[in-house]
């Protein structure tokens, strides 16, 4: 329950929001406002009382700012406006697309944290299953790990815009199966899109989802999901007829009325083909930079893995640094040096 004294601070807010000289500041004011309200609701029944204090005590200020001591799992929200999915299908304007869509994959909530500003969309793919899972394929992969990992990337981002992909089994059979299993992603994640892969035979079904408001990325070429049919992994249209095939999947989606289309595992010329004959925006993994944006799953980008596939650039080398520290912890404890008088209570 908000208070009075609260709720007065909220209309006041409220009021000056409205009378903002300016649209935008308007907007911005109103976007704190909301998350004020937010934060007025949740901090009441907060177990943490200085948490409650830091909340209520920003109730009546335009510029909402958490108290970073606070929570671990918000260290630094940013009052910006979240990426729509308009505004990512718009990106592309007659065929050009001026600034490319930048994705990562994300699957928990601190991974969106330091990956949501620098991001437009972060998609909770299902190669999860493989990543966190430790599985062979994404075949095994279900609804529910989905709609866990996608409300933690929810949680812990603000400005992309999350996009969960429908696992293996949830909706190919038909339309309704995939409208029943998309709506319960978005419900319980918060999530503003899903993904699916297939091309033609999915055609009506992401037409079906679109016209009840659940936005979809398709997904062509190398598709992981099929790798029982394919045979492996390996690029896609190396054939004349594979290749207008793979053309031909990705027009149908985009006239379905898919927002984004993800080419994987594709010969470039294939991937500029796509690029030309859809109107919304192509997102690439390892199908050139002829794309409308570019997507790699963050662990790959990050040099989590020693396996690098040809199209995966390594931006760090992240299981070097966590082996060496690991190892550090590892000496420290052995040697009785950790935990050191710092990090030890004492009777006051
Ligand atoms: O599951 C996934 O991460 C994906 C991307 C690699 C496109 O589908």
């Amino acid at each position: 329950m908000v208070g009075q004294g609260e709720r007065a601070g909220v209309a006041k807010l409220k009021a000056d929001a409205l009378s903002a000289p300016d649209k935008d500041s308007a907007g911005v004011r109103l976007m704190s406002l909301e998350q004020t309200q937010v934060r007025l609701a949740s901090c009441h029944s907060s177990p943490f009382p200085s948490f409650a204090r830091a909340a209520t005590s920003t109730a009546m200020s335009t510029t909402f700012q958490l108290d970073t001591s606070t929570s671990r799992s918000h260290p630094t929200p940013q009052p910006m406006r979240r990426l729509t999915v308009p505004a990512i299908r718009d990106r592309k304007q007659d065929g050009v697309t001026t600034e490319p869509i930048v994705v990562l994959t994300a699957y928990t909530a601190r991974q969106a944290q330091l990956l949501d500003p620098h991001c437009d969309v972060l998609l909770v793919g299902d190669s999860l299953g493989q990543v966190i899972y430790g599985l062979d394929s994404t075949i095994p992969v279900t609804l529910d790990m989905m709609a866990n990992h996608a409300a933690a990337v929810v949680r812990g981002s603000y400005h992309s815009v999350v996009v969960v992909d429908m696992p293996f089994g949830a909706y190919e059979a038909s339309p309704e199966k995939a409208f029943e299993s998309a709506s319960y992603l978005m419900k319980f994640s918060g999530a503003a899109a899903v993904k699916l892969e297939g091309g033609e035979a999915m055609a009506d079904t992401v037409s079906f989802l679109v016209q009840r408001g659940i936005p979809v990325v398709g997904h062509v070429g190398l598709t992981p999901q099929a790798v029982n049919v394919l045979g492996g992994y390996r690029a896609r249209g190396r054939s004349e007829a594979g290749a207008k095939k793979i053309v031909a999947d990705a027009v149908a989606l985009d006239e379905a009325g898919a927002f984004a289309i993800v080419v994987e595992g594709v010969v470039e010329p294939i991937a500029v083909d796509v690029t030309k004959a859809v109107s919304c925006p192509t997102i690439g993994i390892g199908a050139s930079a002829q794309c409308d944006g570019q997507v790699l799953v963050t662990e790959d980008m990050l040099g989590m893995f020693e396996r690098v596939p040809r199209f995966v650039k390594r931006y760090g080398d992240i299981a070097e640094v966590i082996a060496e520290t690991a190892k550090k912890y590892a000496e420290e404890v052995r040697a009785r040096t950790f935990p050191g008088e710092e990090q030890t209570y004492q009777p006051k």
